[in-house]
């Protein structure tokens, strides 16, 4: 009788074990009134001695004020998410929204199934500032990187936001990730994407970590890859960024679905925006330029467009514009020329085949995405007229596994300036650290680049009113570097203040190299 109580309390813990939730992380909602949480349990087939035929723990949220008393509670959706692995390995993610939440206040919560799985740890996050922010809201402090992975130097970024989060629960109001994330997700059948996922819960728990997509989402053989290279073959059919779509499922969507080899559609985490304080800040998808699906490039393209002209007229509340992707549009490493060369689609558009329809290309079906594109061709859809046409003051990326800071550049031209800038300043923040190494700078910076480290690290923006922002880059490498002299410990290595005191469009404003800073454009905002 003994001995079957403890093998049905062992089975019972196993069943809990197996459920209980994990892989938590929240991000911002479309309005400051509301936080989205996700979380992951395991599949059923892993679960021997769990529950009935069937059952998966529900989806609950309780939160409240008063870490004692959570007092609100929803419940949401539960998704199966199969890898596309040879094993089809199984996992349930878990989708809630906590709503009516009041802006800049600290919430604590708790995630699972009471019934079924039991409770996650307690933890708590601080909501966004809303528009109208008070000066004790800010600054509003985010910090960012990309390239980061779970070996090498991967977990020392996490470790040194964790850090600075003991020490003041409200240090930071959130985490832009800009793509490349486990190296890779769907690798060992999605083992790494739950390893990385489980690296960045201490963080991603407590505060919004908002994402944008990077070419190690994607997924399939490097054969493929070349295959692609040649005849232009449209990637959507893979596998491509299923990891991305699905485990990062709660972004602000505003622009409908997106495919996912899931199954259903899933919403657009590809692109979106929202606003936190007096900033809108913007997500875009640099990789549909290299692969595909195509007729997403125009249908972005378009979103963006509105969606930058409505945040233009809204300067008033949400002065500045910032704008994340992983692929840069402007660097210059390893060179300046093979930058220029590999980033010209995102740039300048994706080149077109000269007899198609308009209708066609807005199809996708008039790119031609080979590696043989681009010369003398027309190109359509690039990202960077958009910036100028509507003011985008900063733009941050990843790829390049370095930290780069460039001045004001429209197209190419640069004013060099830090004040009254008069164009978008382009910042590259892809030191987060993963396996493949530091990407080194082997020719002299032109003129357009402010600073630049071959160093392992993070960024760090803090937007403190309407006209001013301050960026800074910190080097925290623990030896692993590319000459493996590293061993940096949260040092910063470039720091700058951006001063706008006009925001608005920059096309027609450049008056690159006048060195006088004058903004003669009408129409641009005067902040007081
Ligand atoms: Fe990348």
């Amino acid at each position: 009788m003994y001995s079957l109580l403890l093998l049905a309390l062992s089975a019972t813990s196993s069943a809990a074990l197996h459920h209980a939730p994990e892989q938590i992380h929240i991000a911002f909602g479309k309005t400051p009134d509301m936080v989205a949480v996700q979380w992951s349990t395991r599949g059923l087939e892993r679960a021997e001695g769990g529950g009935p035929e069937g059952q998966q723990p529900r989806s609950f949220v309780y939160w409240g004020k008063d870490p004692t008393h959570l007092d609100q509670a929803a419940e949401g959706l539960s998704i199966s998410f199969v890898d596309g692995g040879a094993r089809k390995r199984q996992q349930q993610h878990h989708v809630v929204n906590m709503t009516g939440l009041e802006a800049s206040t600290r919430y604590h919560y708790q995630v699972g199934d009471p019934a079924y799985g039991g409770l996650s740890h307690l933890y708590s996050f601080k909501t966004a500032a809303d528009a109208v922010t008070l000066a004790a809201d800010l600054p509003i402090r985010l910090a960012i990187y990309g390239d980061m992975g779970v070996d090498k130097n991967g977990s020392t970024v996490v470790g040194h936001l964790l850090e600075h989060m003991h020490g003041d629960p409200n240090y930071l109001d959130g985490v832009l990730h800009v793509g490349d994330f486990a190296y890779d997700m769907d690798e060992r059948d999605g083992v790494q994407g739950d390893l990385f996922m489980r690296q960045i819960e201490p963080v991603a728990a407590r505060l919004p970590y908002m994402t944008s997509m990077g070419n190690h989402e994607k997924s399939f053989p490097y054969a493929i890859l070349m295959i692609q290279c040649l005849r232009a073959l449209d990637m959507s059919q893979a596998y491509n960024f299923l990891h991305y779509s699905e485990r990062f499922r709660i972004m602000p969507v505003s622009d409908g679905e997106v495919a996912s080899a899931n199954g259903p559609p899933a919403p657009n985490n590809w692109w979106y925006s929202f606003n936190i304080g007096p900033v809108h800040l913007v997500a875009v998808s640099t990789e549909i330029y290299d692969f595909g699906p195509y007729d997403y490039i125009p249908r972005q393209y378009q979103w963006l467009e509105k969606d930058l002209k409505e945040a233009n007229a809204n300067r008033t509340l949400a002065p500045w514009i910032i704008v994340h992707g992983h692929k840069p549009l402007y660097c210059s490493s390893p060179t300046p020329t093979q930058c220029d060369n590999w980033y010209r689609s995102q740039r300048e558009g994706i080149p077109l085949r000269p007899e198609a329809s308009a209708t066609a290309e807005m199809r996708g079906e008039g790119i031609d995405a080979s590696c043989l594109r681009g010369k003398g061709r027309k190109r359509k859809w690039g990202l960077e007229e958009l910036f100028y046409t509507y003011g985008v003051d900063v733009y941050f990326c990843g790829h390049e596994h370095n930290s780069e800071r460039l001045f004001d550049v429209v197209k190419g031209e640069t004013g060099r300036r830090t004040s009254d800038m008069q164009g978008t300043t382009y910042i590259v923040t892809g030191a987060g650290g993963n396996r493949e190494g530091v990407t080194p700078f082997l020719s002299q910076a032109p003129a357009r680049v402010a600073s630049r480290a071959e160093v392992w690290g993070y960024s760090i923006l803090e937007v403190h009113n309407a006209t001013h922002v301050y960026y800074e880059q910190r080097a925290c490498d623990r030896g692993e570097g590319r000459d493996g002299k590293g061993r940096a410990r949260d040092e910063v290595v470039d720091s700058v203040w951006l001063v706008q005191h006009a925001h608005g469009p920059f096309e027609g404003v450049m008056g690159m190299g006048s060195g006088d800073g004058a903004l003669r454009e009408k129409g641009r905002l005067a902040v007081a």
